[in-house]
């Protein structure tokens, strides 16, 4: 199992707005739901948009390109134009400390 932190608590945004962050040339989308933190790849499978700076919406992350939308606690496509969905991953808190499994295999999920 790999250990891979992506960032702390206080470093996610509060309310409707999504974190991005680069941890070793990967860039990744953090997400706050309440007290729930998620954590999904950066790049919307249907093009360039950066979900990391797109809006949250309920519990789906709407992507700032073509408006198109994922649940976040899945990736999956939740409105059109997105019809794939995209990397998440199970997100582990150490006290303030966000971490995935780089290696978590796409059948966990
Ligand atoms: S690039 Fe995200 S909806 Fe098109």
């Amino acid at each position: 199992m790999g250990r891979l932190t992506i960032c702390r608590t206080d470093e996610v945004e509060e309310g409707e707005f999504a974190t991005r962050v680069v941890v070793e040339n990967t860039a990744y989308a953090v997400y706050r739901l309440g007290d729930r933190y998620y954590v999904s790849i950066d790049l919307c499978s249907h093009g360039p948009g950066s979900l990391g700076e797109g809006l949250i919406i309920g519990d789906e992350i709407e992507c700032p390109f073509h408006q198109g939308r994922f649940h976040i606690p899945t990736g999956k496509p939740t409105l059109p134009p997105c019809t794939d969905p995209v990397q998440v991953w199970t997100v582990h808190l150490d006290g303030d400390e966000i971490w995935i499994d780089p290696d978590e295999p796409p059948s966990h999920r």
